[in-house]
């Protein structure tokens, strides 16, 4: 399997270099955090309470879960923007945090892998425990205040702000025991930060024929 690993705190460009790499490549590209994001609306519109990890696990078991190019299904309805939301992205990181999600998710990414036989996938565990053995394992970051001017530029709202609640939800994501945020063994750190996405992608490809 040709599995290329993108990991990285929001904000980091992962999801715009993922899908634009992807598309060079000729392959598919899965969003993980998308999926996450969908369990935890989904727990959300049917009021179960994200410290209820037995609840939430079983619902991320039994949900029909469609994540790709064309948006976000959850049982055959359109997500796409929803999972987007301040509350969902406010409620994912306590949703992230169980350990019955996480296995169900994984074992999900893994089988979509298979059934392409690779790709590439971004999210915060993917070249430390989703993907080992991937060909290549890159960990994009960029300074706390970059990442926060480039939410700011897709979706609007206060620096600052931003900025804290970048550091709150990162602080959370890398001391959860299973699975934190962080650099997998032999992953490539890239600093985004100076960079054009056309930079990261050339320094990536580059990579890429040197890991071949
Ligand atoms: O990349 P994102 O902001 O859409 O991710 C949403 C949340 O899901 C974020 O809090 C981190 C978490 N996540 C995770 O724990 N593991 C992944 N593989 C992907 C995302």
């Amino acid at each position: 399997m040709n599995v290329i690993a993108i990991d990285g705190p929001a904000g980091s460009g992962k999801s715009t270099i993922a899908r634009a790499l992807a598309a060079r490549l000729g392959v598919e590209y899965l969003d993980t955090g998308a999926m996450y994001r969908a369990v935890a609306l989904a727990a959300m519109e049917r009021g179960i309470a994200g410290t209820d990890t037995a609840a939430v696990g079983s619902l991320a078991r039994e949900l029909a879960l469609d994540v790709g190019e064309h948006g976000v299904l959850v049982d055959g309805i359109d997500v796409t923007a929803e999972i987007r939301s301040p509350e969902v992205t406010a409620a994912v990181s306590a949703i992230a945090a169980n350990s019955e999600v996480r296995a169900e998710l994984r074992a999900r990414q893994r089988e979509w892998a298979v059934q392409r036989g690779g790709g590439v996938i971004e999210g915060r565990d993917i070249g430390s425990v989703v993907f080992p053995a991937a060909i290549l394992k890159l960990y994009l970051t960029a300074t706390p205040r970059i990442r926060a001017q480039r939410r700011v530029a897709e979706s609007g709202g206060d620096v600052e702000t931003i900025e804290r609640a970048i550091a709150v939800r990162d602080a959370k994501d890398s001391t959860r025991t299973d699975g934190p945020l962080r650099e997998a063994d032999g992953s490539i750190v890239v600093d985004t930060s100076g960079l054009a996405i056309d930079e990261v992608l050339t320094t990536i490809e580059a990579l890429l024929n040197g890991a071949k």
